[in-house]
C-alpha cells in the first residue's frame, strides 16, 4: 500500500472517535458553532437555488441551514452516525457517507462547496476534489481555527491538550491552515483564483460546565485525550476549567478566532492537455507516443505538445544527451540539476516528473530536499551542483567567477562546468515551453510520485487532477 493508500483508508477510522455520541454533538454541541454557519453562507451568497456542498458535513447543521436560504443541498462526513442524524434533519438533501479526498459527485455539479473546519493543513488534496466538483466560476468557502492562543475563549479548547504528545502535534498541524498567507497559498496552488480571508464570528455559549464538558467530550479530538486519560478524568478537567469562567446571570462564553477563505474556481478553465490543440497523427507523432506508453504506460501532456514539432523536441533532448555526454553526469547528478532548475522556475511539470525519477534513485527526501531548496542528504559537491543550477536559473547574469570556483572546488572541471550549464540551459529551455504553453502535470504523473514529492511541489501549474 503506497502513503497515498493509507491515508484514502484512514477516513474508515474516523467514525471511532467522532460519531460515538452524534446525538449529544448535534444537539448541544453543533449548534454552538452556528455563527460561523450563517457568516460564510452570507459571504458565499447561498440563496434559492444554489447547489451546495457541504464538505466534512458532520451532523449537518450547516446543511440544514443552507436549505433554510433555499439552497439544494448535498454533504458528505466519514461518521456514518454523524451522517444518519444530517439525513434526519434534512430528508431532501443528499447527504452520503465517504472521504473528502474522493468525492462521490461528478464534475462541476455544484454552485457553491463549503467545509467547516473540516479540510486542514493535513488534508490539501481534498481541495482538489473541491475544485473538480464546483462549476467553472463556482464559489469554495473554508473555515479553520485561527489564532487560538490569542483568542479570549482559548480555555474553552485546553481539555484537547490532554491527549497523547503525538496527537496534539498532529492536531497543532492541523490548525497550520490558518496562519497567515497558508490559505492563500494552498487555494491558489490549487488552481482557485479571488482568495479572501474573510471575517468570521466564532462564539460557543453554554449554560454551565457541566454541559460544556458534555459538548465537548462529543468531538473527535476529545475522544483522542479521552482515550488518554478516560472518560472521566476528561469530563473533571473540562468541568474545572470552565467552573473558572462562570457569569453571574451569563451564558459560558468562549470567543475563538477563526479563519474563513472564500474563493473562486476559474471560468477559464483549461480543458486540453496545453494551450495548443493535440497534433494531428503522423508517424513521427506515434513514435513519440510509443515511446512514452512502453517507459510510463500513458502519452505525457508534454508529449501532446511537443507533437506539434516532433523535430524540435527531438534537437532539445539532443542538446541534453550530447552535455550528459560530454560532462559524464550520472543520472542522480541530472536529477539534481533539473530538480533544482524546476523548482527555482515554478515549473511544476518538470519537478514532478524528475523529483519522482530521483526519488526512486535517490530516495524521496533527498528529491524532496532538492525542490524545496534545503539540499537533505546531498553531499557538498552536490550541493554546488545543485547551487549552481539554481543560479542559472534565477539570474544567469548574476553569477561571477567566484561561482564557477565553487564548482571547481566541489570537483568539477571546466568541461564539466561547461556540460551542466549547458544541461541546465536546455532542461530550462524545455520547461519554459511547456510552461508557457500551459502543458498541464499528468494525473498519472502526480498519483506515481511518492507524498514528500508531491507536498514540496507547492508551486506551478495544478494538475490535471484538479481540472476538468
Ligand atoms: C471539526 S468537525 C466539523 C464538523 C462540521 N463541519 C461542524 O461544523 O461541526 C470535522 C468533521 O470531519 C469529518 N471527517 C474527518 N475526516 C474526514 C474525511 N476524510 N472525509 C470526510 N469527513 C471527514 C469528521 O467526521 C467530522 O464530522
Amino acid at each position: 500500500m503506497t502513503d497515498q493508500d493509507t491515508r484514502r483508508e484512514q477516513w474508515r477510522g474516523v467514525d471511532e472517535g467522532w460519531g460515538r455520541r452524534a446525538v449529544e454533538f448535534a444537539s448541544i454541541s453543533e449548534p454552538a458553532n452556528c455563527r460561523e454557519y450563517v457568516a460564510l453562507h452570507q459571504h458565499l451568497g447561498v440563496g434559492a437555488g444554489t447547489r451546495l456542498l457541504d464538505v466534512a458535513c458532520g451532523a449537518g447543521l450547516a446543511v440544514e441551514l443552507a436549505a433554510a436560504r433555499g439552497a439544494t443541498c448535498a454533504g458528505i462526513d466519514a461518521s456514518h452516525r454523524l451522517v444518519a442524524v444530517a439525513q434526519d434533519r434534512s430528508p431532501d438533501a443528499d447527504l452520503r457517507v465517504g472521504d473528502m479526498h474522493a468525492l462521490p459527485w461528478d464534475d462541476e455539479s455544484f454552485d457553491v462547496v463549503t467545509s467547516f473546519r473540516g479540510i486542514w493543513g493535513t488534508t490539501p488534496d481534498a481541495v482538489a476534489e473541491v475544485r473538480r466538483v464546483l462549476r467553472p466560476g463556482g464559489r469554495m468557502g473554508l473555515t479553520v481555527w485561527g489564532h487560538i492562543k490569542a483568542s479570549q475563549g482559548a480555555w474553552a479548547l485546553e481539555p484537547f491538550t490532554l491527549a497523547r504528545d503525538e496527537k496534539v502535534a498532529n492536531q497543532a498541524a492541523m490548525v497550520t491552515l490558518g496562519r497567515s498567507g497558508a490559505g492563500e497559498e494552498l487555494l491558489t496552488r490549487w488552481g482557485f483564483e479571488h482568495v479572501r480571508r474573510v471575517e468570521i464570528p466564532f462564539a460557543w455559549e453554554f449554560p454551565d460546565p457541566e454541559t460544556y464538558a458534555r459538548a465537548l467530550a462529543s468531538t473527535g479530538p476529545a475522544y483522542e485525550a479521552i482515550q488518554a486519560v478516560g472518560e472521566q478524568a476528561f469530563a473533571q478537567h473540562a468541568v474545572e476549567v470552565a467552573r473558572e469562567r462562570v457569569r453571574d446571570g451569563l451564558p459560558l462564553r468562549a470567543e475563538i478566532k477563526v479563519v474563513g477563505y472564500v474563493a473562486h474556481k476559474p471560468v477559464d478553465v483549461q480543458r486540453g492537455p496545453s494551450f495548443l490543440p493535440e497534433p494531428a497523427t503522423t508517424p513521427e507523432v506515434e513514435e513519440m507516443y510509443a515511446d512514452d506508453v512502453d517507459d510510463l504506460g500513458y502519452v505525457m501532456n508534454a508529449s501532446k505538445l511537443w507533437g506539434l514539432d516532433p523535430r524540435s523536441a527531438d534537437a532539445i533532448f539532443g542538446l541534453m544527451g550530447t552535455a550528459t555526454e560530454l560532462g559524464g553526469l550520472s543520472f542522480r547528478q541530472r536529477g539534481i540539476v533539473v530538480t533544482a532548475c524546476a523548482s527555482t522556475l515554478g515549473d511544476s511539470y518538470c519537478s514532478l516528473a524528475w523529483g519522482g525519477k530521483l526519488a526512486t534513485k535517490a530516495g524521496a527526501e533527498v528529491a524532496a530536499g532538492v525542490l524545496r531548496g534545503d539540499d537533505v542528504g546531498l553531499d557538498d559537491s552536490e550541493k554546488a551542483l545543485a547551487a549552481w543550477a539554481r543560479k542559472v536559473a534565477r539570474d544567469p547574469n548574476g553569477t561571477t567567477p567566484a561561482d564557477v570556483q565553487l564548482l571547481r572546488d566541489a570537483g568539477f572541471d571546466d568541461r564539466q562546468v561547461f556540460a551542466v550549464t549547458v544541461y541546465a540551459a536546455a532542461r530550462l529551455a524545455f520547461s519554459t515551453v511547456n510552461d508557457a504553453l500551459g502543458a498541464v502535470p499528468d494525473e498519472e504523473l502526480v498519483g506515481s510520485v511518492p507524498d514528500e514529492v508531491r507536498h514540496a511541489v507547492s508551486y506551478g501549474r495544478p494538475a490535471s487532477t484538479t481540472g476538468p
